[in-house]
Parts: C-alpha cells; sequence; structure tokens
C-alpha cells in the first residue's frame, strides 16, 4: 500500500529539478471550483445509475500514503492581500473559529469538520479537533502586485513571514498559512476553474516548507463560476442565483472553498498523505471527490438539498453567529460524501 510519491524524492535532488517538479505539480493538484463537476465522464463515474448515496462509488480508492498530517491544534494565519471591509474579515474568521465551536446549533460547522477528523496518521491519531485562528498579516499595497502567479503567491508568504514589523509565526507543523485575495486581484489560473488551492511552500523560496492555501474573491472577476449559487455562470439560460446567508456573495462563496481547501490541507499537507488516484502527481483530495455537493441527493449538476433561513438566504450549516453553505468531504467509513445536514 505505501507508496512513495516521487515528489519526496524530488525534493531531495537540486534546485532546477525541484522547480521543474514544480511546475509539473502545479496543475490540477490544487485546483478547485464550487461549480458541479462537468468534468467528461466524470458525473456518470461518480454519481451514475444505481446511486444510492452522495458521491458514493466502489472505483473510488482514497488511500493513506504515510505522511503527516494536522493532529495537533490548528492555528489558521490570514494573510489579507489587497482591500478587505472589517465585515468581510469578520465573516471569515468567525466561520474559520466555527470549525471547533461545539455550540453553534445543528447542522454545524464543527458537525461538517468531524467528517474531517475521521482522517488519522500512522499513529492513529486523528485530525485536530482545535482549529484557531492565529496572528494575521493585512497586506494592503499588493506587496507582488495585483497579479500573482503560483511562485509569487509563495513569495507573498515569504514576505508575511520574514516582516520586519510583526512576521507571522513559523509553525510547519500545525500552521495553515491561509492567503486570501481581494477581488480586484488575479491569480493564476483562477476563474479558469480554479477558485483556491494549497500546496506547501518551498524551502528554495520561503525557508520553510509551510503548508498554505490560496482562495480569492471571485466577485469582480467570475462569481458564476467561484461563487456557485450564489452567482451563475452566464451561458446556462434559466439556471437562478440563490440568496446568500451573509449578503456578500464575493465573501460568502469564498466559504465553501476556504472549507474545502482546509479540510484537504489537514489530511494532505504535503500531498504525501490522503489521496485517491494512482498518480500522486495528481491526486483526488477528500473534498475534491464532493465537488459541488452541499446537501442530499447532490451530485451531476444538482447541489443536494440546502436550507433557507426566514429572509431567503440560502446555506447548509450553522457557525458562530451565522449561517454558511459549505460543500460536503468524502466519508472514509462509509465511502461517500457525508455533511452535518444529510437527510435520513
Ligand atoms: C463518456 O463515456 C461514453 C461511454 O462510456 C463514451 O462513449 C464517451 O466518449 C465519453 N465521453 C468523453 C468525453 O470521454
Ligand atoms: C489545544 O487547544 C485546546 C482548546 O483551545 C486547549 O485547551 C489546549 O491547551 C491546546 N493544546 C495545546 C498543546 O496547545
Ligand atoms: C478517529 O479516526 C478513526 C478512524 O477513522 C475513527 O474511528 C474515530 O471515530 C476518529 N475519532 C474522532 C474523535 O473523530
Amino acid at each position: 500500500m505505501a507508496q512513495t510519491p516521487p515528489l519526496r524524492a524530488a525534493l531531495a535532488l537540486t534546485p532546477l529539478f525541484f522547480f521543474f517538479t514544480f511546475f509539473l505539480f502545479t496543475g490540477a493538484v490544487v485546483g478547485w471550483r464550487p461549480w458541479p463537476s462537468q468534468k467528461p465522464n466524470a458525473t456518470d463515474f461518480f454519481f451514475g445509475g444505481s446511486k444510492k448515496y452522495e458521491g458514493s462509488s466502489e472505483f473510488v480508492h482514497l488511500k493513506y500514503h504515510m505522511g503527516p498530517v494536522l493532529t495537533s491544534n490548528i492555528t489558521v494565519y490570514p494573510i489579507w492581500y489587497g482591500i478587505w471591509k472589517k465585515s468581510q474579515k469578520r465573516i471569515i474568521r468567525e466561520f474559520i473559529s466555527s470549525f471547533s465551536n461545539v455550540d453553534s446549533k445543528p447542522p454545524s460547522v464543527s458537525g461538517w469538520w468531524k467528517t474531517v477528523r475521521l482522517y488519522t496518521d500512522q499513529t492513529g491519531a486523528n485530525i485536530s479537533r482545535n482549529v484557531h485562528i492565529g496572528a494575521e498579516k493585512n497586506d494592503r499595497f499588493y506587496s507582488h502586485g495585483k497579479s500573482l502567479t503560483r511562485l509569487s503567491v509563495q513569495s507573498v508568504i515569504k514576505s508575511a513571514v520574514t516582516a520586519t514589523t510583526r512576521p507571522l509565526p513559523i509553525n510547519p507543523k500545525s500552521g495553515v498559512y491561509l492567503l486570501l485575495t481581494s477581488d480586484n486581484v488575479y491569480v493564476q489560473d483562477f476563474c479558469n476553474n480554479v477558485c483556491g488551492f494549497h500546496y506547501f511552500t518551498f524551502p528554495a523560496i520561503v525557508g520553510y516548507t509551510l503548508p498554505y492555501a490560496w482562495v480569492g474573491n471571485s466577485a469582480k472577476l467570475c462569481p458564476g463560476v467561484c461563487a456557485y449559487p450564489f452567482a451563475v455562470p452566464e451561458y446556462i439560460p434559466g439556471l437562478k442565483a440563490v440568496k446568500s446567508p451573509n449578503d456578500d456573495i464575493g465573501v460568502d462563496g469564498m466559504i465553501s472553498v476556504i472549507g474545502h481547501e482546509i479540510a484537504e490541507l489537514s489530511t494532505n499537507p504535503l500531498v504525501n498523505a490522503w489521496y485517491a488516484g494512482q498518480d500522486p502527481v495528481f491526486p483526488v483530495e477528500i473534498a475534491d471527490l464532493c465537488e459541488g455537493i452541499y446537501g442530499t441527493g447532490g451530485g451531476g449538476s444538482y447541489t443536494g438539498q440546502m436550507l433557507n433561513s426566514k429572509d431567503g438566504a440560502t446555506y447548509n450549516m450553522n457557525g458562530i453567529r451565522r449561517r454558511f453553505l459549505v460543500q460536503w468531504v468524502w466519508n472514509p467509513m462509509v465511502n461517500y460524501c457525508t455533511g452535518p445536514n444529510a437527510l435520513d
């Protein structure tokens, strides 16, 4: 079962090879969009005829590849790149703080995180139940411009951890460096079916191997792709957007992507732990398997059953002071996608 991804070997080689490997890796590894899967035949494959449970498939072989997962208290370090309103920061902070808030009314964000906690490392230690927000960094003046590449994303993180005033702490073991870009910032491949990704920084660039994720605010660039179903793609006639729970289409759309990326990063921080697929260059991770599924019956182009609040907003879970719409994740015990709002 134990498979040594070429990545490991590559890491020991020269920086040149290292960069080469990096470019090979930057494709499908980490991209994601909330719009239901339109990959050729993916729908048939995962959600075909005799579907009993969301995303269930005897063909999905999620495997553990012996690498580390985040088992100690997780600290998320937000890096706010560009212009962010206080109200927007608050929505995102409260979402992340909701992961370990067991007091929220069910269906809750902490109920959703429970599925992620089912994953373990070699010693049998589970993903941590505790997720909290640590130090934050503002990068208001676009230190690396308004158009970032996958490499310059690493440089932004480097700036945050090496800043002369209040640098972010170095926490390779349980830190999640979360780069959030405002709606006027383009990141390589953004909107082209990519709404966020996670990876780890390279010592050659940042000085450390730090797990990080990027999620962008798509409100101006492509809400129909990355803030679906709060906005819909123009090319699909007759499809209607639903009302977002926190009155901010861009940020409400980011919430599910942030959940997706933190769930995957926690179970596969160095891309050598939990993923499906034969090819470690294109791992399919625990949230990729449930792309676009928010409730019972979800799959294909249907989101599944969601909930409606009194003000008409659509959501599927409760958190601290708010409601959120977050996609489900793959449950390794039952081998299908599960979420706290599942109907019996
Ligand atoms: C999808 O699957 C069908 C039959 O299984 C096949 O005929 C078709 O070519 C496939 N489409 C693509 C785009 O691969
Ligand atoms: C982990 O977090 C919990 C809850 O916040 C706290 O009680 C505990 O002391 C923390 N453990 C460590 C090792 O920091
Ligand atoms: C830890 O993971 C194991 C294996 O998936 C699971 O049986 C157990 O319920 C998990 N524990 C928690 C607290 O989630």
